[in-house]
């Protein structure tokens, strides 16, 4: 999958922009604020029908407007526009026409996207890289997105009736006992998904994070745990206590984590910049591949910043990997202008896009 052009209007700092990809390589080349990172974000807009960065869609609209919109030419002959007007709801069009729910684009256009703020699925909880999982899991089954958002619901709705009441033998214990016997099931099947997809996972991921990382050490994904497949409801009732006292539900899936690891250590702890940008690199490389293995296309992929913090050696062995034929379209971002003689030489063909305050000069 690639896209051939994109038209943007008061999307951040672009006002009104036609940008023409090449469907190989993509080099985006600007200063610090050019509009490199809204660039590219503006192409996730268009796949997920949301922001990589931004939560709140007026944070997306140019400061001087009250609307932005998106439009996308893509290889499969389709044109896809988002528009999002203040106060307003947002609209997503498949040529023309307009869809009724946002979520039936989603996987449309599959979109890989590496940025800097990727390095928040090591330093932060959790729940980053449970949210980084479960999207490409729910990419590539429906069901294990329908499991999850009842799971989700479920959940709510148990810890709040905890948190309701003051009393623990004013519990209704039939009520507790509706949301176990439903939430048992969904944990089982929630998890069975999840070991499968994430020994898959790791498979690629260890032959990927090899070939990028050019020091003799191993990166390592170990998921973790507090449910196990032979629990039934009672071990509820075991922690029946403590969930009330906590006002939380203590054991299931909500809890999982994927440990991060250099060797043996958390790379949180023990990870250079360097090593854990090797390492985030080497996790969304699989995610590319993932997608693409079980989607049977090949999503574009978004490098920003891609080479920042690396050493020479690093980003030699990066470019050699990204020449693989493997991919599809690629549109990688830097600032540094002796980087980018560098990279002509080594990314043969690839096509240069210049940015300057939000304006776009291709040559
Ligand atoms: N809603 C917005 N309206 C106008 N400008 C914005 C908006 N959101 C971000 N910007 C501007 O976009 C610029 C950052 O662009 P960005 O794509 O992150 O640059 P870079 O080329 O360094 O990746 C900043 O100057 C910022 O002020
Ligand atoms: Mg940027």
């Amino acid at each position: 999958m690639h896209i051939d052009k994109i038209k943007i209007n008061n999307f951040k700092n672009y006002i009104s922009c036609e940008v023409n990809f090449s469907e190989k390589i993509n080099f985006l080349y600007g200063k610090n604020g050019a509009g490199k990172t809204n660039l590219l974000d503006a192409i996730h807009y268009l796949s997920f029908g949301k922001s990589a960065i931004n939560k709140f869609d007026n944070d997306n609209i140019n400061h001087k407007n009250n609307f932005f919109s998106l439009e996308g030419c893509f290889s499969n002959n389709m044109v896809y526009k988002c528009t999002y007007e203040k106060s307003n709801s947002k609209k997503i069009f498949e040529n023309n026409k307009k869809y009724n729910q946002i979520k039936k684009h989603i996987g449309k256009i599959p979109v890989v996207f590496l940025s800097p703020y990727d390095i928040n699925l090591i330093r932060n909880y959790s729940t980053e890289r449970r949210k980084f999982f479960d999207q490409i899991l729910s990419q590539t089954s429906y069901k294990y997105l329908e499991n999850l958002l009842s799971y989700n619901r479920l959940l709510k709705q148990r810890n709040a009736y905890l948190k309701r009441i003051n009393n623990i033998e004013m519990i209704e214990r039939d009520i507790i006992k509706s949301y176990d016997d439903k939430m048992i099931n969904l944990n089982k099947s929630i998890q069975d998904y999840r070991l499968k997809e994430i020994e898959n996972f790791t498979k690629i991921f260890n032959k990927n994070s090899l070939k990028i990382n050019d020091e003799d050490l191993k990166y390592r994904i170990e998921y973790f745990s507090n449910f196990s497949y032979n629990m039934d409801t009672s071990i509820y009732d075991q922690n029946f206590e403590k969930d009330f006292f906590t006002k939380k539900t203590n054991i299931g899936i909500h809890n999982d984590d994927y440990l991060f690891k250099m060797d043996k250590n958390l790379i949180k702890r023990s990870g250079s910049q360097g090593q854990q940008k090797t390492f985030i690199i080497s996790l969304k490389l699989s995610e590319f591949e993932v997608l693409k293995n079980n989607l049977n296309i090949k999503p574009i992929l978004l490098l920003d910043d891609v080479f920042h913090k690396l050493d020479d050696n690093k980003i030699d062995t990066l470019i050699e990997y990204l020449l693989d034929k493997k991919f599809s379209q690629i549109i990688l971002s830097d600032s540094i202008d002796e980087r980018l003689s560098l990279l002509k030489n080594k990314l043969i063909e690839s096509n240069v896009i210049r940015i300057n305050k939000g304006e776009v000069d291709e040559r």
